[in-house]
Order: C-alpha cells, then sequence, then structure tokens
C-alpha cells in the first residue's frame, strides 16, 4: 500500500510552494493556514506571510495587529494570533530553535496531534501519522468503517488513528502523510470520488461514497452595515470600528459600524454583499450614510482612516470585501470586479 501511494503521490502530486522547503516554521505557517483555508487561497497568502516574517524570529517581534493584517481574509483569526504567541515561546523559552518531535511540538500554544504530526513528518521525517478529514475519509472507506454519528464517530476515529499509525511509511513519512491527504483532497472526495484513477482502488472495501457525517445545514442572516466617508487631507477617509479584545469572535480587528436592520429599512441601500462564515450566509446590505451620520467614539475605537491605509489593517474578511467592492480600496484578484460607485460624503 504504500509503494502504491507513495508511487501516485510522485506522478501526481500539486506543484505547492511549501512543498520546496524543509523549513519546519515555513511548514508550520503552511499548516495552520491549510486548516479551514482553500489551498488555491493559501499559496499567495503563505508567500506574502513569509516574505513579511520570514523567520520564527520576525514572527515573535511583529506587533499583533501586523499578523492579524496579514492574516485578513483568512478568517478564524484564533489560529493568526495563537501562531503569534507560539512563536513568541519558541523565541523566549527554546531559544529560537523548534522542537523537532512531534510530541514536543505539541506543547506550544495552538499545535494539536495534527499540526505536529505534520510539522516533525514533512520537516524531519519523524514517522508518526497525520490525521485530518481527507485522511479520515480515506482510510476509512478503505476499510468500511461508517460514521453513525452526525458529529463523527469517536470509535470510527480511533480505528483511523490506529490504521494511520501502522501505515505510515518510515522512510518517507512527510511524502506519505502528505500522499494521503493529497489523495483525499483531489481523488477520494467526499462526493463522486474518482475510483477507477485511485492507487488503492484494489484495496478499497468502498469503492465510492458510503455513510458520513451530514454536516450542519447553512443558514442565512440579514445584517447591515454603515460605509461612511468623508475627504480628508489625505484622499477619501472612512469610518472603521474596532472589535473589542475581549470579543470572542475576530478581536481586536477593524470593520464598518453594524446598524440594525429596522434602523436600514430608512436608509438608502448602496450595495448588497454576499459573505460566508463558518455555517452561516450573510447577506449584507451596505447602507451610506452622511459622515455626520456616525462619530468618531471618544475612546477611539471608532476611527477615521484614510482608504487607502485601511487595505494595511486587520480588517474583517467583509470589512475588506466590502471596501473593495465599494472601490475604496484595491484587494488584488480576491474579491471579484470593483463596483466603482460613489459614496454620499455628507453634502
Ligand atoms: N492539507 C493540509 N496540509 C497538507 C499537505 N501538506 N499536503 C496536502 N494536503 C494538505
Amino acid at each position: 500500500m504504500r509503494q502504491e501511494l507513495l508511487g501516485w503521490y510522485d506522478r501526481n502530486k500539486r506543484d505547492l510552494p511549501w512543498r520546496h522547503t524543509s523549513d519546519p516554521y515555513s511548514i508550520w505557517v503552511s499548516e495552520i493556514m491549510l486548516q479551514q483555508t482553500r489551498v488555491a487561497v493559501v499559496i499567495e497568502r503563505w508567500k506574502a506571510f513569509l516574505e513579511r516574517f520570514p523567520t520564527v524570529q520576525d514572527l515573535a517581534k511583529a506587533e499583533e495587529q501586523d499578523v492579524l493584517a496579514l492574516w485578513s481574509g483568512l478568517g478564524y483569526y484564533r489560529r493568526a494570533r495563537m501562531l503569534h504567541k507560539a512563536a513568541q515561546s519558541v523565541v523566549a523559552e527554546l531559544d529560537g530553535k523548534m522542537p523537532l518531535k512531534a510530541d514536543e511540538l505539541r506543547k506550544l500554544p495552538g499545535i494539536g496531534s495534527y499540526t505536529a504530526a505534520a510539522i516533525a513528518s514533512i520537516a524531519h521525517g519523524e514517522a508518526v501519522a497525520v490525521v485530518d478529514g481527507n485522511v479520515e475519509r480515506v482510510l476509512s472507506r478503505i476499510r468500511g468503517w461508517e460514521s453513525h454519528d452526525s458529529v463523527g464517530d469517536a470509535a470510527v476515529r480511533r480505528k483511523v488513528e490506529e490504521f494511520a499509525t501502522g501505515l505510515v511509511d518510515p522512510r518517507r513519512a512527510g511524502d506519505f502523510n502528505q500522499a494521503i491527504m493529497e489523495l483525499g483532497a483531489t481523488v477520494c472526495t467526499p462526493r463522486s470520488p474518482q475510483c477507477l484513477t485511485c492507487p488503492w482502488a484494489k484495496e478499497c472495501r468502498t469503492l465510492g461514497e458510503h455513510k458520513t457525517p451530514k454536516r450542519a445545514a447553512m443558514t442565512s442572516r440579514e445584517i447591515a452595515c454603515a460605509l461612511v466617508v468623508r475627504d480628508g487631507d489625505a484622499g477619501t477617509e472612512v469610518l472603521l470600528e474596532q472589535r473589542a479584545v475581549t470579543n470572542t469572535v475576530m478581536p481586536g480587528l477593524w470593520e464598518l459600524p453594524a446598524i440594525a436592520v429596522n434602523v436600514m429599512a430608512n436608509l438608502e441601500e448602496r450595495l448588497t454583499v454576499r459573505h460566508a462564515i463558518m455555517q452561516v450566509n450573510y447577506v449584507v446590505r451596505v447602507c451610506a450614510l452622511p459622515s455626520e451620520g456616525l462619530r468618531e467614539k471618544p475612546d477611539g475605537v471608532r476611527r477615521w482612516v484614510v482608504a487607502e491605509e485601511a487595505s494595511a489593517m486587520a480588517l474583517t474578511g467583509l470589512a475588506r470585501k466590502v471596501l473593495t467592492r465599494a472601490g475604496l480600496i484595491q484587494t488584488a484578484g480576491r474579491n471579484g470586479p470593483r463596483l466603482l460607485i460613489r459614496v454620499g460624503s455628507g453634502n
């Protein structure tokens, strides 16, 4: 099975930038970004992150807001905060040297079994198995183990971990782990698996889809936010608010002021943006308000920002999307065409 999988991987693997390095820090950043974010999105963001913070020391001494700004739009900002904290602890407590072994890596903030095994196997060849959702799907299909629980089946998970541990190739552990993940991402996909091209078809008891836990249904929600701009000395300014640092969701990030949907009914809607966060599809009504409509808060939590400078701030993904669509900032190629609308500036 090892030979079949690794032979397939050697012929078919995607050329991803983090596959050209054995630097554990760079691999760590890639693995954190790849959790919950698609490969196609991660590629450019990984390069930009490493250009700005090429070493664990550079990341450790960065301001958290600068780390979050580079993470903007990737979502799940806790990942970025934990990465930053862990970098600081590597520098302060481990003399800047990342641990070699998965067991040691797991002691760092934000590094669980999955990330520890990925870094240790890919950077150092340690024969530890990586088990993520893709690996669980591939190996449980091979064995014909079905999940019966709607939130995932702990018994199946344990069997998969045991199976994966015995299967990992001690001579090419990093490649082996990446190969199973790759197989799950490109061939043994959740729906319509490509069994005819699968290197493990001969070993597979399922050969097709099988019962998997139902995903939580998406819900829709309507929200509204205010686009308040004015002409300032250095160009157009936009009013932004910083989320409380004590907020459990996206603490410290900058966003457009929220308005109650019933208040919005009396305002002129300029733009509608759709934005999905986890299981919720938001329909966001963006209303232009005159610049007297909302005032800067004295504590600085609400602030006028030169629009061009907003792009470098730790914006929420939604704020970045709205400002891009409104033509106030440029975010190359990520949020579709710019809508050049002229928003009211209070006169
Ligand atoms: N998913 C997460 N990390 C991966 C990797 N290194 N290779 C393939 N898929 C992945």
